[in-house]
Formats: C-alpha cells, sequence, structure tokens
C-alpha cells in the first residue's frame, strides 16, 4: 500500500486523514525517532505523523490490541520490549524470528506483521558510510545483546567469512554464536584472548553502552594495537566521536559511527510502512541537528 501525498506544503496534517505511527519503549522521552519520521513524511508530502509513547512492561499486549483498534498504520518497538512483542502479532518476518527480535511492526487491514530492521539498517549504514562490503571479512563483535543479535545476523547473511563473539557473560557469547553456526563460521572469545586474533581481524563491531554519554572515558576494550586497514565501528551514537572511535582514528583505523545504524533502521520501517523511498539525507541532517544542539 503506497501512501498517496496530500500535496505539497501539507506538512504534518493533524486531521482525521492522519495515518498515525508510533514508538513503544520505556524509556522514549530521548528518542529521536519522532523527529526523523515527521520530517520524512513533511519531506514527502504525506498526511502522516509520529509520536513517542511510554508504554510500561505489563502494558504492551493492551498497546498492541490499541494499533489494531485505532487504526495505526506502523509502529517501532524498542527497549525493553522487542522480544515479548513478538507475541501479540499475527505473523512475524522469517528474518526477525532468527533474530528473536522485533522493532518494526506494519498493520496491513488489521494484521500485525513483525520485522527487524536494525541488522539490516547497521549493514547498509556500513556500506554506505564506511564504505565497507561485508563478504569475506573477518569480524570481531564485542557484546551479545539485543543490538548484537541483529548485527550479527545480517553480518553473517552477508557473507562475513569469520565472526568472534566476545562478551562479558560468556554463556551469551556462545549461545549467539551456536546459533548463527548455520550461516557463517562463529566462535565465542573471551576478552583475556583478544590478543590471538588481532592480525586476523578486518573489522570490530562495538555492540555494549559503554563509552555511550555520560560515560564518554570508558573503552570497552585495550586499542593499542589498532592500525591502519582496521575498520572500527561503534553502535553508540551519543557521543558521535566515542573514545573508541577516537582511539581508532589515531591509530590509522577507519571510524564508523552508530548513527548510520539507526538512521537506517528508520529508513527501512519508513519504507514498509508508506512503500515510498525513505528521504535519508534530510533524516540524518534533523538528526545531526538535534544531537549537536
Ligand atoms: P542492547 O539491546 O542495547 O544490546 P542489552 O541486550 O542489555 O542491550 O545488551 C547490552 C550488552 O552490553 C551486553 O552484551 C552486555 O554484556 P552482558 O551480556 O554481560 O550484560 C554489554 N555490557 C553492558 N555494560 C557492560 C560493561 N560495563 N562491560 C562489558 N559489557 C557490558
Amino acid at each position: 500500500m503506497e501512501q498517496q501525498a496530500v500535496g505539497s506544503g501539507s506538512g504534518v496534517g493533524l486531521d482525521s486523514q492522519t495515518v498515525l505511527h508510533g514508538l513503544f519503549g520505556d524509556p522514549v522521552k530521548h528518542s529521536k525517532s519522532p523527529l526523523m519520521h515527521n520530517r520524512a513524511f513533511r519531506e514527502l508530502g504525506l498526511n502522516a505523523a509520529y509520536a513517542a509513547f511510554h508504554v510500561d512492561p505489563g502494558r504492551l499486549k493492551a498497546a498492541v490490541e490499541g494499533i489494531r483498534a485505532m487504526g495505526f498504520r506502523g509502529v517501532n518497538v524498542t527497549i525493553p520490549h522487542k522480544v515479548e512483542v513478538m507475541d501479540y502479532l499475527d505473523e512475524i518476518d522469517e528474518h526477525a524470528l532468527a533474530i528473536g527480535a522485533v522493532n518494526t511492526i506494519v498493520n496491513e487491514d488489521g494484521r500485525l506483521i513483525g520485522y527487524n530492521t536494525d541488522g539490516i539498517g547497521y549493514v547498509r549504514s556500513l556500506r554506505e558510510e564506511a564504505g565497507l562490503s561485508v563478504q569475506g571479512k573477518r569480524v570481531l563483535m564485542l557484546g551479545a545483546g539485543g543490538a548484537a543479535r541483529g548485527v550479527a545476523y545480517a553480518l553473517a547473511r552477508e557473507g562475513a567469512e569469520t565472526m568472534w563473539i566476545a562478551n562479558r557473560t560468556a554463556d551469551k557469547a556462545v549461545q549467539l554464536a551456536d546459533s548463527l553456526g548455520s550461516l557463517t563460521d562463529t566462535r565465542a572469545i573471551g576478552y583475556d584472548d583478544l590478543a590471538a586474533i588481532r592480525g586476523d581481524v578486518d573489522l570490530i563491531v562495538h555492540n555494549t553502552s559503554v563509552g555511550m554519554h555520560p560515560n564518554v572515558d570508558e573503552v570497552l576494550i585495550d586499542t593499542s594495537w589498532f592500525h591502519e586497514g582496521l575498520t572500527v565501528s561503534d553502535l553508540v551514537y551519543n557521543p558521535l566521536e566515542t573514545r573508541l572511535l577516537r582511539e581508532a582514528k589515531a591509530r590509522g583505523a577507519h571510524a564508523h559511527d552508530g548513527l548510520g545504524m539507526f538512521i537506517y533502521q528508520g529508513v527501512y520501517a519508513f519504507e514498509y510502512w508508506t512503500g515510498r523511498q525513505a528521504p535519508v539525507a534530510v533524516m540524518r541532517e534533523v538528526v545531526e541537528a538535534s544531537l549537536r544542539a
């Protein structure tokens, strides 16, 4: 279903025709998604709107029922609801099922379909911003939480040759490695054992919250061995340049920040909902401006 433009200048028209979208999470107040999607609707002249809803744990089922009851077209789901929400949907896309989490819901005439755009969003940002194709690459994943699962799945599907997964809680690294074993060569590794693989790694992906505002002086691993030819990618985008990325650049490595993953997960969600090509440049511009403010 492609949404029709309602004429230039119509902007986000909150009237009886407005097609509604939202974000369900806890917390949601810091989210840049409403800003980004409303800017995109306005750019394409769509009579649509996007708002953030603080949904407490325990109320998620009722909130999802509300999508059907009120005819929302689409919803993003964020922490802590990405796994539980799967229980309340009518259909789950095969990739979201393999990842074990949903971040995007599309309402097709009352049928709620769940997708996961985090991993594909990440891979697209890596390609478009870092110019990096994943095919044949040897990847070190730091962290094995929800974000890491989507990213690791997408990297494995895109043809990463080897993936090492390190995590503070070692069991979770083993679990994630096992779950991707049918897609590529995947192994769990301890943070203390990274020296053994240093020479083999092409891409490091940091998937934990270490270094995120306000703890901007933190860094998860020793960076003294980073070198030219290595790409270091940080999912954290607040701040845009984390200590990890600063140290990567200082050693000649290529640094890729986490904003692109956020933008492109939104781009894919927007395209699922509207059937239109998302205006990526303005979406990025408005989020960057807000992070600088
Ligand atoms: P998200 O959905 O953002 O990935 P998550 O599922 O809670 O959130 O995962 C957080 C990740 O950051 C995990 O890999 C976590 O490690 P554990 O599984 O051991 O908890 C990692 N993490 C968070 N704080 C960390 C810290 N101080 N040191 C190392 N890893 C940390």
